[in-house]
């Protein structure tokens, strides 16, 4: 990687790294030259997102962890000080997406998973790393809310809960762990082509058609691009004076 690499020298952990907005975040990071690890609950593309990386020329390595499980939590970051020496980047993405429902009819069950995974996920990654980036200097931790963290959606009581909590756990982190060195920002994406999104709507048209075109004034869905170049700001020294803050990549969904 060039001099000019804006992560060079960073070691970066990005959960859900196996699809969609991870994954390019994962290949971005490694383009600005960090060593990254891919993890994910799905070993396969947690792997094949490190493949992609290293055959970029970039330094990548896929592991499994689920978010929601402390033990696996801990071995994620004990990994990050095996492969690389410790860990100067953490991405909290991995999400799980409930059925839609009113919330009068959310199964309990989801209600649970939704906070398990989305919040209790990102709680336990940063609970983890940071006593780990502390010792080696500080670092950026950056979790990726949503345009949801802010405004409700008809049936997604339970996500949007979720999301608008780690709002307040960014802001927690910040002022906690400021002394520290570390900063803890959330990006917020609007309605992006993930294959999630695009399983939801049945077809990329439809996805565009549907909710792109009429929920964000800029008239279509946001790219994975757009959400990874936000990452990279955060996850840089760019950034260095932003800390419990959101970073809104919407495409003006909340402007209204
Ligand atoms: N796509 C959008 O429109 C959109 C909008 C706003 C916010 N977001 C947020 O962006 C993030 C990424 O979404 P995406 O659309 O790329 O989703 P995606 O489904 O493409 O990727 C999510 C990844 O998380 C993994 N994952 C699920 N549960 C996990 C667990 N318990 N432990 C570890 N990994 C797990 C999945 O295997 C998958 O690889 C999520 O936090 C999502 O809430 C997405």
């Amino acid at each position: 990687m060039t001099g000019t690499a804006r992560l060079a020298g960073k070691r970066a952990l990005v959960t859900g790294a196996g699809s969609g907005i991870g994954r390019t975040i994962a290949l971005a990071f490694a383009r600005e030259g960090a060593r990254v690890q891919s993890s994910d609950i799905d070993l396969d593309t947690a792997r094949e997102s490190a493949r992609m990386i290293v055959e970029a020329g970039g330094d990548a390595v896929g592991r499994r962890c689920d978010v929601g499980d402390p033990d696996a939590v801990r071995q994620a970051i004990a990994d990050m000080e095996s492969d690389f020496g410790g860990i100067d980047v953490l991405v909290n993405n991995a999400a799980w997406f409930p059925a839609r429902a009113p919330l009068a009819e959310i199964p309990e069950g989801d209600w649970e998973k939704c906070l398990a995974v989305n919040v209790t996920g990102p709680f336990l990654m940063s609970r983890h790393a940071i006593p780990v980036m502390a010792k080696g200097g500080g670092g950026s931790i950056i979790h990726i809310a949503s345009q949801m963290a802010k405004v409700a959606n008809y049936g997604q009581t339970h996500y949007c809960t979720a999301k608008g909590a780690l709002l307040m756990l960014a802001k927690g982190i910040a002022l906690d762990h400021a002394g520290d060195g570390i900063r803890c920002n959330t990006l917020s994406p609007g309605g992006i082509a993930t294959p999630s999104m695009i399983e939801l709507y049945g077809t990329r048209e439809n996805a565009e058609r549907q909710w792109g075109a009429p929920m964000h004034p800029l008239g279509r869905l946001g790219r994975v691009e757009e959400i990874a170049a936000g990452a990279v700001f955060l996850a840089s020294d760019e950034s260095s004076f932003m800390t419990g803050a959101d970073l809104l990549i919407d495409g003006g969904y909340t402007a209204r």
